[in-house]
């Protein structure tokens, strides 16, 4: 079986007039097909670096990446794009709606250069609304006008309608209160009980219990994640993460 993400020996260096920043250091990561995977950290340890790298937002400085199988480094620009569009479907914090566009409108808008026919694009669009939950009676609202969690869903659906490989959320209930939250990533559960691979990115063990597996990153290295199962609780998978980290400042 091909892994969905294959990430190995990845470092990511930001070079600016204060000098190098390594935030990422040596990564290597594999993501199986049907996997619900956490990646966990706290403020500055790589998440952002390290979603832009596999949401092919931005390019490693050293180390290969392969999604889905294909190596990304051979693709051009203009390639990159057209497979990043089918490949990967983004749940960002901030639901990156176009606010005064319906609900329908926002989750056909990524079936609009696939050439799907126009009628086939309204039908998927409506059929990922009903997968995420998203009621039917606010179909044609604008998306400025539904509560967040709403919006949520509305991002979700828009990440479901190309059926990618990859379902990559950053921080998805960041924006959320905890109930909301809570529902979010239950609806996150359920996708990946009908098979969809899913990377979430989150500071949170509490969110990150919701996966199967997490890894945590620290100062832009990657370790051993504790399975969720495993940890019965969000205290005890944080107690299993700080297990497995080096004590403060180890792992520079
Ligand atoms: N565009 C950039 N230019 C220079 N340094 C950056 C840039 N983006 C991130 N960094 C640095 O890389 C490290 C990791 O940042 P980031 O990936 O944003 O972490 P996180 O998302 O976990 O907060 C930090 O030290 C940050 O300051
Ligand atoms: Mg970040």
């Amino acid at each position: 079986m091909t892994a969905v993400v294959d990430l190995q020996h990845i470092t990511k260096v930001y070079s600016t007039a204060a000098g190098d920043t390594l935030a990422l250091n040596d990564v290597s990561l594999t993501v199986e097909e049907g996997e619900f995977i956490a990646i966990m950290g706290p403020s500055g340890s790589g998440k952002s670096t390290l979603m832009n790298v596999i949401g092919l937002l931005d390019h490693q400085t050293r180390g290969t990446y392969h999604l889905a199988g294909q190596d990304v480094s051979q693709l051009g620009e203009a390639d990159l794009a057209q497979f990043r569009a089918h490949s990967i479907g983004f749940v960002f914090q901030s639901f990156n709606l176009l606010p005064r566009a319906s609900v329908l409108r926002n989750v056909v808008l990524p079936l609009q250069y696939t050439g799907v026919p126009r009628l086939k694009r309204r039908e998927i669009a409506e059929e990922a609304l009903r997968q995420a939950g998203f009621p039917v009676k606010a179909f044609h609202h604008k998306s400025n006008e539904i509560s967040g969690g709403q919006m949520q869903r509305v991002a979700i659906a828009r990440a479901l309608v190309n059926n990618p490989a990859l379902i990559l959320a950053d921080e998805p209930t960041g924006n959320l209160d905890s109930r909301t939250g809570e529902a979010v990533l239950e609806m996150f559960q359920k996708l990946n009980a009908q098979g969809r691979t899913i990377v979430l990115i989150t500071h949170d063990a509490s969110i990150a219990s919701y996966a199967q597996r997490s890894v945590h990153i620290r100062d832009g290295q990657l370790y051993r994640g504790i399975y969720t199962a495993e940890a019965e609780t969000a205290d005890a998978l944080q107690d299993a993460t700080d297990a497995v980290l080096p004590s403060s400042g180890g792992a520079a």
